[in-house]
């Protein structure tokens, strides 16, 4: 049985003392509920959102890292520095990342490795442009993206990682794929994983959907048979939504 995961990704948003305010507002859900609730936070608020997460159930993720363990790269947060605070989670390769940051599939892959060196689980972003589901390339740009982030991953580390199925023309846009466009293409990834893994790792593996994701839709998204949770940006901002989620 996988457990379902909803994760916020807050992206650029909120002050260290807004995020404080957000999660004493939120955490309390993770008592009612079987669902795991994560929340991907800016750099600078992890160690106080860590606090005030105290000993409740919500998990806390980062949004990026490099792959180095130090070093002369300026601006940059380390693996170890965020093992140090206590993190469970962190976001890899999101498409905003690889669109404005130069992210790659190899630097991807990378940040994989030393994520999981360090026992932090990896959330893994794939998906397609507009121009390339018009142009059905969709199925092969994801395999892509998966077969290059995945390269050299073992079965056990396989089972720690959660990859989220996000089109970039749904991203922010108020455009959802549909749930049956979201589910085709995650149990795609989860074929892709079979054929990698084996069938016992590729019904381990989470998989989520990402890409406006709302209280409208969260059920019916969740309803389908291959997706396992939800990377919500906009709707993770304010408690009543993100709660609304959880409750899907
Ligand atoms: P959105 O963002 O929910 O605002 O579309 C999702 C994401 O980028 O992870």
């Amino acid at each position: 049985m996988r457990i379902p995961i909803i994760a916020g990704n807050w992206k650029m948003n909120k002050t260290i003392k807004e995020g404080v305010e957000l999660v004493n507002k939120i955490k309390d859900i993770t008592n009612d509920t079987d669902v795991e609730v994560a929340v991907c936070v800016p750099y600078i608020s992890l160690n106080e959102i860590k606090k005030t997460i105290g000993d409740s159930n919500l998990k806390l993720g980062a949004q990026n890292m490099h792959w180095e363990d130090n070093g002369a790269y300026t601006g940059e947060v380390s693996p170890p520095m965020l093992k140090e605070i206590g993190i469970n989670y962190v976001i890899i390769g999101h498409s905003e990342r690889r669109q404005y940051y130069n992210e790659t599939d190899e630097t991807v892959n990378k940040k994989i490795k030393s994520a999981l060196k360090y026992g932090i689980n990896p959330i893994v972003c794939v998906g397609e442009t507009l121009e390339q589901r018009e142009t059905g390339k969709a199925k092969e740009v994801v395999k892509k993206q998966i077969e290059n982030a995945f390269d050299d991953i073992s079965s056990d580390n396989m089972k720690k990682i959660v990859i989220a199925y996000e089109p970039i023309w749904a991203i922010g846009t108020g455009k959802t794929a549909s749930s049956e466009e979201a589910n085709d293409m995650i149990s795609y990834v989860r074929e892709i994983i079979k054929g990698k893994y084996g069938e016992e790792i590729s019904e381990e593996v989470r998989l989520q959907y990402g890409g406006s994701v709302k209280p409208n839709n969260v059920t019916e998204i969740m309803n389908q048979t291959d997706i396992d949770g939800a990377l919500v940006g906009g709707a993770s901002l304010k408690a009543e939504d993100f709660i609304e989620l959880v409750k899907f």
